[in-house]
């Protein structure tokens, strides 16, 4: 069900707000700012390490010794909380590999961390995101 309020705001901040509306393609404000509510309290989910969703891309040269081998121990490793992971061969050199995992937020980041960390990743990036349990 939805609720109406009222909020009072200053006129500079309602100005960057819509132009961060506009920026974003929202159509209406209010999807805008339960959109900023939900995303503040994933947030607080991460930072209270509740279980939550992570993705995490990596990209690195294959022939980069060991490599290969240590992101996949790694991953079993955690192989209770790998949902999914996806590998795509980029180009001769260089391999993507997403992983999607799901598990309390420090152990997620943790994984993330040490994946990251390793010799020969090149880029790699934790995508935070929320098992949706919470957000309405
Ligand atoms: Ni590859």
């Amino acid at each position: 069900m939805l609720k109406r309020f009222t909020v009072s705001i200053e006129q500079k901040l309602l100005n960057d707000f819509d132009t961060f509306m506009e920026q974003h393609h929202y159509k209406n404000r209010s999807e805008a700012i339960r959109d900023l509510i939900r995303s503040r309290f994933v947030e607080n989910e991460w930072a209270a390490d509740k279980d939550v969703m992570g993705v995490i891309s990596l990209v690195y040269d294959h022939h980069q010794p060991q490599l290969q081998e240590k992101i996949t121990e790694l991953q079993h490793d955690s192989h209770h909380q790998i949902v999914s992971t996806t590998h795509v061969h980029m180009d001769h050199d260089n391999c993507l590999e997403v992983i999607i995992i799901r598990g309390k937020a420090a152990k997620v980041q943790e994984l993330a961390d040490n994946l990251i960390a390793l010799r020969g990743v090149r880029y790699g990036k934790l995508a935070m995101n929320s098992t949706g349990e919470h957000l309405h």
